[in-house]
């Protein structure tokens, strides 16, 4: 296993410290998630319970399912106990940047209906400023245009993301532009500027939002909390 596959697999394993029986869980998107789904499947097939789940992207969800887990909706449930998941970017207060996968949006409705939400990685995640990653937003095909001149507009440079010879399409059937914004200074004040743009669903700025992040460095982990 190549040496960043073995730091998220032992992120992985080491978050599922915080599942208790009974729980319900959201689960996040990317392959350190899948990781840790496979991990929490091992543990469901030795006699773990969780209530349900509900799943942050189609692939968690197949990944889930496989295991027997129960896969809710939020009209299911109203409050999820726990959610894990994974970053493109971890700062050492605990913000971060996501979306490289393309699932932010369920990602972070998934993570604010959590009581609590762990964040996962491996060591190449930990920055001391966010922002070498490009920030995913994810927009409305409505306002492509108007919103690529508002981010322009703050000083990011846009590029719509990809797939193939087309523009990727999300879950929800939106757009991806990875804006790159260089090394942010203040995370919160960028995240409420991209929050009043209208047209953009949403941003992969998580901010105030993780309780606990767990770093793997070779098959040790360090814990960063707030
Ligand atoms: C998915 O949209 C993302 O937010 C992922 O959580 C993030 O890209 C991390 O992915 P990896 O675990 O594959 O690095």
């Amino acid at each position: 296993m190549k040496p960043q596959d073995l730091e998220k697999k032992t992120a992985a394993v080491a978050s599922l410290e915080h599942v208790e029986d009974g729980m319900r869980l959201g689960l996040g998107s990317g392959s350190t998630s899948a990781a840790m789904v496979h991990a929490l499947g091992a543990r469901v097939r030795e006699g773990l319970k969780v209530e349900c789940a509900v799943p942050t992207s189609a692939e968690t969800r197949a990944i889930a399912e496989s295991y027997g887990i129960p896969i809710v909706t939020l009209d299911d449930v109203e409050r999820l106990d726990l959610t894990i998941d994974g970053a493109d970017e971890a700062d050492p207060n605990l913000a971060l940047i996501k979306g490289g996968g393309g699932a932010l949006l369920h990602e972070k409705i998934v993570a604010a209906a959590s009581d609590k939400f762990v964040v996962i990685a491996d060591s190449s995640k930990l920055v001391d400023k966010l922002g070498a990653f490009k920030v995913p937003v994810e927009v409305l095909h409505f306002a492509a245009r108007p919103v690529k001149t508002r981010i322009e507009g703050m000083g990011g440079q846009v590029s719509v993301r990809q797939r193939g010879d087309a523009p990727f399409v999300t879950e929800e059937g939106n757009l991806i532009y990875d804006c790159d914004f260089g090394l942010i200074d203040d995370p919160a004040e960028l995240a409420e500027l991209l929050g009043r743009i209208p047209g953009l669903v949403e941003h992969g700025l998580f901010v105030d939002m993780a309780n606990v992040l767990i770093i793997a460095r070779g098959e040790a982990t360090e814990v960063h909390t707030r």
